[in-house]
């Protein structure tokens, strides 16, 4: 028993060090959070939480593009996973600065972040929850 719940607990930490390095270049969970205030119309962070107007965000991170489970997302979004993407830090941040360049056709209706600082720091916010059940 005793050594399982070690190698559990060994899992998890591996997998916070690794959500630490993914948001990398300094961003701010705590400053995210506010910047997700402008999310949070259309998203919901917490696992298991309701699709709103756009998918349900715990876990995003790692996950082929237009696959959450129960979602219906656009024909232009599911087409991105089947072409290859996923949400990784990278990935987000051209999402995040302009939506609708990056995924043209995109049901997503935000204009997008245009300052680097706020997509640091909401995609360590996203990466944070995440982590955090
Ligand atoms: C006006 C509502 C709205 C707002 C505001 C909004 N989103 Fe979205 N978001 C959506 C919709 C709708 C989709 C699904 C897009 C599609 O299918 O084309 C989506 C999709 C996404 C996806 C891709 C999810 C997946 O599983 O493929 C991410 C990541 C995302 N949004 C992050 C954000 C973040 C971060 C913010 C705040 C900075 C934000 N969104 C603000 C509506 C919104």
């Amino acid at each position: 028993m005793r050594s399982i719940f070690t190698g559990l607990a060994a899992t998890a930490l591996v997998m916070t060090m690794a959500g630490a390095a993914l948001a990398g270049e300094g961003g701010d969970a705590a400053k995210g959070k506010k910047v997700f205030t402008r999310c949070k119309a259309c998203h919901t962070i917490d696992e298991g939480g309701a699709d709103r107007i756009g998918p349900n965000l715990h876990g995003v991170i790692g996950r082929t593009a237009g696959t959450k489970e129960g979602f219906k997302f656009s024909d232009a979004m599911i087409q991105h996973g089947e072409d290859g993407l996923v949400w990784n830090d990278e990935t987000l941040h051209t999402y995040l600065e302009k939506p609708a360049a990056m995924v043209p056709g995109t049901m997503m209706s935000f204009p997008g972040l245009k300052k680097e600082k706020d997509r640091d720091n909401v995609i360590a916010y996203i990466e944070s929850e995440s982590g955090a059940e």
